[in-house]
């Protein structure tokens, strides 16, 4: 986990981007995956929304996910594990890039098949707040040809892709919440994540 720390914080600080290995273990990545699935066959996510508060809207034209938030202080023990590791990583920025990051949060998400999200920044016109945005993907066994992939795109508005990330698991995406636009493309099976972002504070 330390190595991969490092990694992450280095690749931030030169590219503002890092895709790769996570920083989770196999064994949590694995578990996190059994749970997303129980909580999707459970019926406990919810569809997605844009934007906070009341100008939350769903908006299946710009994004056909659904998501369940973590508690703060989660009862099920890989969820307190992945927030605990969350943590340890916004420490870490703090310490060496002093992005004075206060805060985590995580929902799980879950996109059927053909399920997209239009690209976007994660930043809210309203709440600048988010700072560093993370996803961990739960798919084992994802085949190049399933689609699903998240797209980085260069802040310029010109198109260009910085990298295309298929959503397998054991791999961990992380970029600069405003820097870089991106999208989900759709992809034929169903995709599981564990996604959020590190906050300062309000
Ligand atoms: C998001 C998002 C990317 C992904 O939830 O805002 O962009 O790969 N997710 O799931
Ligand atoms: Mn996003």
């Amino acid at each position: 986990m330390y190595a991969v720390t490092e990694h992450v914080i280095e690749s931030l600080a030169t590219a503002g981007w890092y895709v790769g290995r996570s920083i989770f273990s196999g064994r949590l990545t694995a578990m996190l995956s059994d749970r997303a699935a129980i909580l999707v066959q459970s019926g406990a996510l919810n569809v997605a929304r844009i934007g906070r508060g009341d100008a939350a809207a769903a908006n299946a034209d710009v994004r056909r996910d659904a998501t369940l938030w973590l508690a703060d202080v989660p009862v099920h023990a890989a969820e307190r594990e992945a927030l605990a590791a969350v943590h340890a990583l916004r420490t870490r920025l703090n310490e060496t890039l002093y992005v004075g990051v206060r805060e985590a949060e995580l929902h799980f998400a879950h996109y059927e098949p053909g399920a997209f999200y239009r690209t976007h920044r994660d930043r809210f016109r309203d709440d600048n707040t988010r700072v560093v945005s993370l996803v961990f993907y739960l798919n084992c066994d994802w085949p190049d040809d399933a689609g699903g992939e998240l797209v980085l795109y260069a802040d310029d508005d010109s198109g260009t892709v910085v990298t295309k990330v298929p959503p397998r698991a054991g791999t961990m995406a992380c970029f600069l919440s405003d820097r870089f636009p991106h999208e989900v493309l759709p992809a034929t099976r169903e995709r599981y994540s564990l996604t959020g972002w590190l906050r300062r504070a309000a």
